[in-house]
């Protein structure tokens, strides 16, 4: 996805907002140094996985909905899309626990900017932060 060189693959990486997925496992596997930080890391495997199992079928429904907005190349339809990312849960649930030990998953959240972006668009609206 951020087509990645090897060179930046050697780096030490701080992956922002990394959630349920499999990059922080599967660089770790391959003896890669990734370090990840999202708020849902202050959950337990349990929880993350309720919260998998809870949204995974309204999910991919909404994604089957509108899949005429979606551009099928990499994946087929809105079930291998849905499969494949199953898949990717499932290596970062089996990766969590050990990983919370090393250091490797972080509970921690980025700042907004500081910097107000104006707006001009919304009566009464002043400043923005993104
Ligand atoms: C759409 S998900 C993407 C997860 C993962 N990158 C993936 O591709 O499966 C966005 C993630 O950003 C996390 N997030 C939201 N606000 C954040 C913040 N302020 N700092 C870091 N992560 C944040 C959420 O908890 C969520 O896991």
């Amino acid at each position: 996805m951020f087509d990645l060189s090897e060179a930046d693959l050697e780096a030490e990486i701080l992956g922002c907002g990394d959630g349920p997925a499999s990059f922080n496992a599967e660089m770790t596997a391959l003896g890669r140094s990734v370090i990840s930080v999202d708020p849902i890391y202050q959950f337990s495997t349990q929880q993350i996985r309720q919260r998998i199992e809870a949204v995974y079928h309204p999910v991919i429904s909404q994604v089957k909905h509108n899949a005429h907005r979606y551009v099928w190349k990499t994946f087929r339809d809105a079930d291998a899309l849905g499969q494949a990312r199953l898949q990717a849960m499932e290596q970062f649930l089996g990766d969590y626990d050990q990983g919370k030990v090393a250091g490797r998953y972080r509970p921690e959240a980025l700042l907004p900017r500081s910097k107000p972006f104006p707006m001009s668009f919304k009566k009464g609206a002043t400043k923005c932060y993104a």
